[in-house]
């Protein structure tokens, strides 16, 4: 038997039986078990969403990490898991598809002004409101692997405007992209609809703040799927406050669930989502983690194991 410590912050029991029947299906000795439980402490490998991660110390046996989704700073936080255990990461085409639909809708809600009609339907006002061309404006995106070079691509494909953001320097047919921190510059201060879909790391941490809003075109559009952590929340407030970000729509904050007090739920031009961007999928992502927990068990370092030196 293989047993797999299981571990999903704010998750519905059924969560891991669901777990459980799609990594069987590949493997039938898995055995899924409750992080906080007696039996985790014989587990080789587990499977992590948000845990406590003063947990991992007592699971003696452990001997790799699986993320639950396609970021894993909510593992390599705080620098508590030491360097010889791996850390994999789950890198699943489905969820890029999901993100770039929810990037597409947010960018169309934008530009086609789509909270302006609600609200002119609310009142029952038929009328045309001031339209955007959808070839001005010009699109960001800062993260451009697994998830952000699909929605780069799809957005090109839908005939925007679009170019690139990435640590590295990158290739990508008709698409201009840009690198470092002189690439960073000029892409804020290029562009009018900014979308972050960066993992978070020491490098990453709040980037988006005062001075770089502030480099941001008059009336820009801040679309956040990355991480809370890489926006300072109250300059981003500031900036809708201001007018200066015409609208920001958001799926991460720095506190998840987003608190009730918080002042972004009371700022018209602030939408909010419920980190639900690109959920994982246990059918389309089964596969790649049963394969990670056969890797780990064979001391082999599975596929999407994250470099811990740069964080993602
Ligand atoms: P990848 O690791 O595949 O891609 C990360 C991208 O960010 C790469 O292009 C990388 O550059 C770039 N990057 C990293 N650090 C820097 C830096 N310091 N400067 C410039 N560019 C940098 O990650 P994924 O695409 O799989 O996922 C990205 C993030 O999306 C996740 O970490 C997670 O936080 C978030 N996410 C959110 C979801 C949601 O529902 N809201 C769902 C899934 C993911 P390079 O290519 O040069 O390495
Ligand atoms: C992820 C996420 O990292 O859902 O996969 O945020």
């Amino acid at each position: 038997m293989t047993v797999v410590a299981f571990f999903s912050q704010n998750a519905s029991p059924d969560l891991q039986n669901e777990w459980q029947k799609r990594l069987q299906s590949y493997d039938d000795r898995i055995k899924l078990v409750p992080l906080l439980s007696n039996e985790a402490e014989e587990a080789t490998t587990a499977l992590l969403w948000k845990p406590p991660l003063d947990r991992i110390k007592d699971l003696k046996k452990v001997k790799g990490l699986i993320s639950l989704g396609q970021g894993v700073d909510h593992i390599l936080k705080n620098n508590l898991i030491p360097q010889n255990i791996p850390v994999v990461r789950i890198v699943d085409p489905f969820m890029a598809k999901t993100m770039s639909h929810w990037v597409i809708l947010s960018i169309l809600g934008f530009t086609r002004d789509i909270y302006g009609y609600y609200h002119q339907e609310n009142s029952k006002i038929y009328k045309p409101r001031k339209e955007i061309d959808f070839l001005s404006p010009k699109i960001g995106i800062y993260g451009i692997g697994a998830i952000g070079s699909v929605v780069l691509k799809d957005l090109y494909n839908l005939g925007f405007n679009v170019e690139g953001w990435s640590r590295t320097e990158k290739n990508i047919k008709n698409i201009f992209c840009n690198h470092g921190h002189n690439g960073f510059i000029k892409m804020l201060s290029n562009c009018n609809i900014h979308v972050c879909l960066l993992p978070l790391t020491k490098s990453t941490i709040h980037i988006f703040n005062k001075e770089t809003f502030a480099l941001m075109k008059k009336n820009s559009c801040f679309i956040n799927a990355g991480r809370g952590d890489q926006v300072v929340e109250k300059d981003l407030l500031a900036s809708c406050k201001s007018g200066h970000i015409a609208n920001a729509i958001l799926d991460v904050y720095e506190e998840e669930p987003l608190p009730e007090n918080h002042p972004f739920w009371d700022q018209k031009n602030i939408r909010i989502w419920p980190h639900v961007a690109a959920e994982t999928n246990p059918e389309t992502a089964a596969k790649q983690i049963a394969n990670a927990i056969k890797c780990i068990n064979e001391d082999k370092l599975p596929p999407n194991t994250v470099d811990r030196n740069l964080g993602y």
